[in-house]
C-alpha cells in the first residue's frame, strides 16, 4: 500500500476493508507454518490432496488454505498445482539453513494482546521501564533468540559488508541478544574481539551461541541492563541493534551517551534501529516495533531517522550518518568519537 493511500479519488470502503481483515492473511499464513504446507508444497505435495494427507486434514481444509496462501501471494497456481512464491521457497521450506519460520512467528505470540489492544491503550498504570524484559526467564530468552538468530546472522552479514572494521580491536554489542553481529564481526575481522552485554536470562543463552559458533575464545558475554549498568570499557566500536524502538527517546538518549563515554577515542558507534522516516508516515514496521510496546507497558516507542542523528549529536558524536540498511525495516546510524 502506498503511503498516498486513502487520497485523490471518491474514496470506497475497498482500502478499509482490507486492512481491517489483514489479520486473517497472517492467520493463513501461521497456519501454514504451523501444518508445514510450504515444506510440504516444495517436496512435491502441490496439490490441495496431497497436502491433506500430509497435514491430516481434509481436502476441502487443504484446498481454503491453500486458496487463500494463492491470494496472499505466498503460492502460485498453474493447471491444478501449487509451488511456492520464490521468498516462501526460500525461507519457508524446514530444513533449509535460510529456514526462517521462528522469527516469522515472532509476533503470533502477541496475538491474544494485539486482540486487545484497545484495552492496552487505555492502560494508565505505572510504566515497566524494561518492559516485558522485566519477566524474562532463560528458557523465554532462548526462544526469543531462536527467532531473532534466524534473521540476525543474515543482518549481521550485512553490517560485515557495509562496515569496515579493519585494525578496530574490540566492540561492545548492546542488546546483543544471539550475538549474531559480534559472531560475525570477529569471524570477518582479524584482531577484533567482542562483548554481548544483554540481560542477565539472556547472557546465559548468548553463551550457548557463542560456543556454538566456536567463538569462545574472542567474544565474551556480559550481563547487565544497559539502561543503568556500567558500560564494558576498552572498546573501540558499538554496536546496537534492533532494539530502539523498546525504549523511550529519553532513555535512548541516555544509553548512547553513556555509550560515547564508554568508548575509546576515536571510536565508532552504529546504531541499528526500526527507524521512522522524518516525514512520520513509514515504514509500518518501525510503527508496528513502537505500537507493540503498548501492549508491555514500558516507555518505548517509534523515533524517527532525525531523532536518532540528534540523539548521536547530543552525546558528542561528530561525522553522524544515516545509511539504508534492509530496506523498509531497518536504517543504521553511525558517528564517531572525538580523537
Ligand atoms: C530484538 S533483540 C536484538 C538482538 C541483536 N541485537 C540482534 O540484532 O540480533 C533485542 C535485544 O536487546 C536486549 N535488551 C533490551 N533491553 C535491554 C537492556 N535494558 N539492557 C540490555 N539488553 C537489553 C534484549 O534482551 C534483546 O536481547
Amino acid at each position: 500500500m502506498t503511503k498516498e493511500a486513502g487520497k485523490g479519488a471518491r474514496p470506497t470502503t475497498v482500502r478499509l476493508q482490507k486492512i481491517s481483515r489483514a489479520f486473517i492473511e497472517s492467520a493463513a499464513l501461521n497456519a501454514a507454518i504451523d501444518l508445514e504446507l510450504f515444506t510440504a508444497v516444495s517436496a512435491g505435495h502441490d496439490t490441495p490432496e496431497a497436502i491433506a494427507k500430509h497435514a491430516g486434514i481434509t481436502a476441502l481444509n487443504a484446498d481454503r488454505l491453500m486458496t487463500m496462501c494463492a491470494a496472499c501471494g505466498l503460492l502460485s497456481w498453474k493447471d491444478g498445482r501449487y509451488e511456492n512464491a520464490d521468498d516462501v521457497e526460500r525461507f519457508l521450506v524446514a530444513g533449509k539453513p535460510s529456514y526462517a519460520a521462528a522469527w516469522l512467528r515472532f509476533a503470533q505470540a502477541d496475538w491474544k494482546r494485539w486482540g486487545e489492544l484497545s484495552k492496552h491503550l487505555r492502560n494508565t498504570s505505572e510504566i515497566r521501564p524494561i518492559g516485558d524484559y522485566e519477566t524474562m526467564t532463560v528458557e523465554q530468552a532462548r526462544r526469543y533468540h531462536e527467532a531473532t538468530s534466524s534473521i540476525g546472522f543474515g543482518a549481521a552479514r550485512r553490517f560485515v559488508k557495509q562496515v569496515d572494521l579493519t585494525g578496530r580491536k574490540r566492540m561492545m554489542d548492546l542488546g546483543g541478544g544471539s550475538g549474531a553481529y559480534s559472531i560475525t564481526a570477529v569471524q570477518n575481522f582479524e584482531g577484533l574481539s567482542a562483548v554481548v552485554f544483554d540481560l542477565p536470562p539472556v547472557a546465559t543463552v548468548t553463551r550457548e551461541y557463542i560456543e556454538k559458533h566456536g567463538e569462545s575464545d574472542r567474544v565474551g558475554a556480559q550481563a547487565g541492563d544497559f539502561t543503568k549498568d556500567e558500560l564494558p570499557k576498552d572498546c573501540d566500536v558499538a554496536v546496537m541493534a534492533s532494539n530502539l524502538p523498546q525504549y523511550g527517546a529519553e532513555v535512548i538518549q541516555q544509553v548512547i551517551g553513556r555509550a560515547h563515554d564508554a568508548l575509546l577515542p576515536g571510536g565508532e558507534m552504529h546504531l541499528v534501529g526500526e527507524m521512522l522516516d522524518d516525514d512520520r508516515t513509514g515504514p509500518t514496521d518501525a510503527a508496528i516495533w513502537g505500537l507493540l510496546e503498548a501492549l508491555a507497558n514500558s516507555t518505548g516507542t517509534t523515533h524517527t531517522r532525525s531523532d536518532c542523528v540528534g540523539f548521536f549529536e547530543n552525546a558528542g558524536f561528530e561525522d553522524v550518518s544515516v545509511h539504508e540498511f534492509i530496506p523498509d525495516i531497518l536504517v543504521r546510524v553511525s558517528g564517531r568519537k572525538r580523537e
